[in-house]
């Protein structure tokens, strides 16, 4: 496995591989590595012939008083887990990555104003600008990303089709820990006993499952019913719970129909710093189909 940290040698390995007929499958990450990003690994293996994984922790998608500084930072282990699962290269630039001074941002518009992006204004700016640097680094013909963060991938399509990238972005499935929890590098930093109310998430995404399996397509009845369950985990602090159409990501319509994503964010005391808290994020896509949209058996 090889592992490059200049932007420069990264580009000319590019052109020799694209050279040689053969195709580049993309692991964006900010390292700290786990099975999640692993699978994406695999997904990426399963699509191209070279897997390269980037690992990359970006200031610029980092709020002033986000983790940025308590983000892990566990180089040697991550190097280790990309040669056990057969990862071809590594790239890991140091912070010259933004060089000189930064003035160029990517930005998706609507897409990343709400969720995740009304509460961390400039970060989702932060992800495509920096998704964009690694593109024209690496020259992937596939990049795959995580469907754990949802309003990100569909930021990151939408950019791709946008701005012309000639790469294909590929969503993975979320990998979860034995209780559903997602897995996240975040889930380390929490509190032993706010680790153990993380499941209320996932346990809130089935009962939503439920319900509009059983027939129910009340938007507020949902919503209702998701929040008293995420209201269980009494040491959480919900940011949002909502139900948005799964593309562009408009406000569900009062009567559910068709996909429909329910997204949810809660924060969570954090083992260390005083009043810290860690952001868990989840979702689901549930599908809500009508009596005339169902499939005639
Ligand atoms: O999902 C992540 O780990 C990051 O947002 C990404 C895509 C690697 C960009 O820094």
């Amino acid at each position: 496995m090889q592992v490059i940290e200049e932007t420069r040698r990264l580009q000319e390995r590019a052109d020799r591989v694209r050279g040689e007929g053969r195709t580049i499958g993309l692991v964006p990450t900010m390292g700290a590595l786990h099975e999640g990003h692993l699978s994406l690994v695999d997904a990426a293996r399963s699509k191209a012939d070279e897997v390269w994984v980037t690992i990359f922790v970006n200031p610029t998608q980092f709020g002033p008083d986000e983790d940025l500084d308590r983000y892990p930072r566990p180089r040697d282990a991550d190097l280790r887990l990309c040669r056990a699962r057969g990862v071809d290269l590594v790239f890991a630039p140091d912070a010259s990555f933004y060089a000189g001074g930064h003035e160029t941002w990517v930005d998706v518009a609507d897409l990343t104003r709400p969720l995740c992006g009304a509460g961390r204004p400039g970060h989702f700016r932060g992800v495509t600008t920096v998704v964009t640097k690694l593109f024209l680094a690496a020259k992937p013909h596939v990049a795959v990303f995580g469907e754990k963060d949802f309003q990100q991938l569909a930021a990151l399509r939408r950019m791709a089709r946008d701005l012309n990238f000639d790469v294909e972005v590929v969503g993975a499935p979320i990998v979860r820990e034995p209780d559903g929890v997602a897995l996240s590098s975040r889930n380390l930093l929490l509190r032993s006993d706010a680790r153990a109310q993380a499941p209320a998430l996932v346990r809130s995404l089935d009962v939503a499952e439920r319900l509009v399996r059983d027939g129910m397509r009340s938007r507020e009845e949902i919503l209702a019913r998701v929040r008293a369950e995420l209201a269980r985990a009494d040491l959480g602090c919900v940011e949002y719970a909502e139900l948005r159409e799964p593309e562009g990501l408009a406000p569900a319509p009062d009567l559910l129909s068709g996909p429909t994503l329910l997204a949810l964010a809660v924060h969570f005391p954090a083992s260390a710093g005083e009043g810290a808290t860690v952001r868990l994020i989840d979702n689901r896509v549930l599908y809500a189909t009508n009596p005339s949209q169902e499939t005639p058996r």
